[in-house]
């Protein structure tokens, strides 16, 4: 799995000079600060904590109450297989099984290289495609092991380079 990478704060002034002294802006900061480094680093919690004059384990709180922030270091491609009931009737496990052996992580982790994150959600609202995969943002319905590994073949070729193990 990989792990946090060095971190330039600096980065940050821009985000605090958006939202001035205004109070009540933590979540938006955050969501900025994570669009900014692709996640949000303990430093940069930290930082941010200190500026607004929040309790880090508050922003800790509102970090990993919301599905959308994340505390470690994402990949290229992000690929997100629906393990909701209709999907995982449907063949979820299997899908998920194949893209953890081929990449060589477990889900929820991301590739040495920083090229794969592997996600199981919950019900993604599509459950007439079940079994349902999202990569890159772009929902995929009626999705096979075999159609997966020929995705990741395919952005492999497009990155110009091989992944996982
Ligand atoms: S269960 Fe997968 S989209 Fe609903």
């Amino acid at each position: 799995m990989a792990s946090e990478l060095t971190v330039d704060l600096a980065k940050l002034e821009t985000i605090f000079a958006q939202y001035g002294d205004q109070t009540g802006v933590l979540i938006p900061v955050l969501q900025a600060a994570q669009a900014e480094y692709g996640y949000l680093p303990s430093a940069v919690l930290s930082a941010i904590a200190e500026r607004l004059a929040v309790p880090l384990s508050q922003v800790y709180g509102v970090v990993t109450f919301y599905s959308q922030f994340y505390l470690n270091p994402r990949g290229r491609h992000v690929i997100r297989c629906c393990d909701g009931t209709a999907c995982h009737v449907r063949g979820t496990p299997k899908i998920v099984e194949a893209l953890e052996n081929h990449l060589g992580i477990r889900a929820g982790e991301t590739t040495d290289d920083m090229a794969y994150t592997l996600e199981v959600v919950y019900c993604l609202g599509s459950c007439a495609l079940a079994p349902v995969v999202v990569v890159d943002g772009t929902v995929m319905g009626g999705v096979t092991p075999e159609r997966m590994l020929k995705v990741i073949a395919s952005l492999d070729g497009a990155d110009g380079a091989g992944a996982g193990a």
